[in-house]
């Protein structure tokens, strides 16, 4: 199985992101074989700061997360736009991954946003960007905005989703995403 991990951009409780995220391994468990998605929280990532790396070793919580990173075969970003880009904690957790050795490298990725403006795009093309020198190779379609607060509404107040459309809309980047993991595999596009 493509075994992914979904992080998520956004750190409270009820985010709509996070709710994208729990719909996106309901999908995955009840509609697409040989697809695993784990939730991956980054909120207990300490803010990067190289003292922090003593002897080439990492303060616990980034070894662990950077493990499950390096053991996952792909990547969905759940991000949140702040201020026309990706948020502080999503960049923090990005930054420890790659530090030496990069773990992100050679990894098939997505992105889904559930923003408070139109369409939360310009965030996304950051995180493209960022992947870039990562070498995390993300999916082009079907890209996926969301407009958290467009009524009618797509959550409920614990961040479920809770409209059909979009769940559909979530499912077809899952299906690509999968699609593509499988053809990433045994091929080192670049290094
Ligand atoms: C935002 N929000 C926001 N939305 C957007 O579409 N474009 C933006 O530039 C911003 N800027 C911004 C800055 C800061 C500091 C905050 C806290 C929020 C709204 C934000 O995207 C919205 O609240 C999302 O719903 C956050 O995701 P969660 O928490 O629901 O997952």
């Amino acid at each position: 199985a493509v075994k992914v991990v979904a992080l998520c951009g956004s750190l409270r409780k009820n985010s709509t992101n996070r709710g994208l995220i729990r719909a996106a391994i309901e999908i995955a468990k009840e509609s697409i074989d040989g697809m695993e998605i784990e939730y991956v929280d980054i909120s207990p990532l300490p803010m990067l700061n190289t003292d922090l790396e003593v002897d080439g070793t990492y303060p616990p919580a980034v070894e662990a997360f950077r493990r499950k990173i390096l053991e996952a075969e792909s990547v969905l970003f759940a991000s949140p736009e702040y201020n026309y880009s990706v948020t502080a904690p999503l960049k923090n957790a990005l930054d420890w991954a790659s530090r030496p050795p990069n773990v992100w490298g050679n990894k098939a990725a997505a992105i889904v946003s559930s923003s408070g403006g139109s369409r939360g795009a310009r965030s996304q093309y950051h995180l493209r960007q960022i992947g870039v020198f990562l070498d995390l190779h993300f999916i082009n379609k079907p890209e996926f905005f969301l407009n958290a607060y467009q009524p009618p509404p797509k959550f409920d107040s614990h961040g479920d989703l809770i409209d059909r459309e979009v769940r559909e809309k979530l499912k077809a980047v899952l299906l690509a995403l999968h699609a593509f993991s499988l053809r990433l595999r045994g091929t080192s596009v670049v290094n």
